[in-house]
């Protein structure tokens, strides 16, 4: 069918029409807030790279989360700032450490929502990588007990998931493997399955004091050049239990992510990061876009790519736009 005989336009004249035809709709249901914990109480550091992005105290977290509940967000995902970083990350995975506190203190708080909790040693480690170092170089096999002791501290404090983003090869199943043993079977893996080393995380590093103190992470992050690599990242992952798999940046990889859904059938999570925020707020700031219709337009592209869910700072926002 050519025009004029076909006239596309016809189904666009009214919006009754356009929400006929609309082939993604984005939800509340499909957002996940990431939010930052540190100690202390009554603390509320504003992030400057991340307008609206603050590193909270535990009551400030509770009263966030409670909020996001109150939003219909089904989950929250947290990361923490310890009190002090060491050449192990002895704080990630010690019983009273910052991000086990703060789950402990959600869930007993905010029983309505969902608490994901970042696996990682980047925050914790003194030198900022995501694994212990060794001889300069970092230690894939060693940081691997240390992650899922991670993993599995977050589990015993309660959290609902876990989502290992240190990209060591092995620690979907190192993490799998130890949750079963201490009975925690029923605790998924998200995994950032095709995390790229990106220059987007820019921010998230302000955010999160987590900036490797040399070199960088290219030896463990994946090249921005690749993308068949992905899809093999994510079937390790899969065959070693992973639950839920994530690419990572989101909107500079929908690709990714449209070839992660298209091969394989568990759920897609992308994760909308800290420089894809940053970006949108600054031009809105600037007054050279409308930050807000951007990132709503931004969340749908990602989720016709193929992402079930999608993590980003934008989510109460967007939440609030939707109920409105
Ligand atoms: C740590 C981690 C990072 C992000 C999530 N977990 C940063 C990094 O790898 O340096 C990035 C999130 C964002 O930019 O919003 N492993
Ligand atoms: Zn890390």
């Amino acid at each position: 069918m050519q025009f004029p005989d076909y006239r596309p336009r016809r189904l666009r004249q009214s919006k009754q029409f356009r929400r006929m035809i609309r082939e993604t709709s984005l939800g509340t249901d499909d957002l996940i807030m990431p939010l930052f914990a540190i100690g202390g109480k009554d603390v509320k550091n504003p992030v400057p790279s991340m307008p609206g992005q603050y590193q909270m105290s535990v009551d400030h977290l509770v009263k966030t989360v409670k909020e996001a509940s109150d939003l219909g967000l089904p989950a929250v995902i947290l990361f923490g700032l310890p009190d002090k970083k060491d050449s192990l990350g002895t704080r990630a995975y010690s019983k009273d450490g910052i991000v086990q506190k703060a789950v402990r203190a959600v869930k007993d708080k905010c029983p309505d929502i969902m608490v994901i909790t970042d696996v990682c040693l980047c925050q914790y480690t003194d030198h900022g990588h995501c694994g212990i170092v060794d001889k300069g170089m970092v230690d894939n096999d060693g940081s691997l007990d240390l992650l899922a002791r991670t993993a599995l501290s977050h589990a015993e404090a309660g959290a609902d998931m876990v989502a290992p983003s240190d990209m060591m090869d092995g620690r979907v199943g190192m993490i799998r493997e130890t949750l079963d043993e201490n009975d925690f079977t029923h605790v998924p893996v998200m995994s950032y399955a095709a995390k790229y080393c990106s220059a987007y995380y820019g921010p998230f590093r302000e955010a999160a004091d987590s900036s490797p103190q040399f070199g960088d992470r290219r030896t463990y992050q994946m090249d921005p050049a690749n993308a068949v690599e992905a899809l093999r990242e994510a079937s390790l992952d899969v065959t070693e239990g992973a639950d839920i798999l994530m690419v990572k940046p989101a909107l500079p990889y929908l690709d990714v992510i449209y070839r992660i859904r298209e091969e394989f059938d568990l759920p897609v999570a992308a994760y909308n990061v800290s420089g894809e925020y940053a970006m949108i707020k600054a031009a809105d700031k600037m007054g050279w876009l409308d930050g807000q219709a951007v990132a709503m337009e931004t969340l749908t592209a990602i989720k016709r790519a193929g992402a079930d869910m999608i993590l980003t700072y934008f989510a109460m926002e967007a939440a609030r736009s939707l109920n409105a």
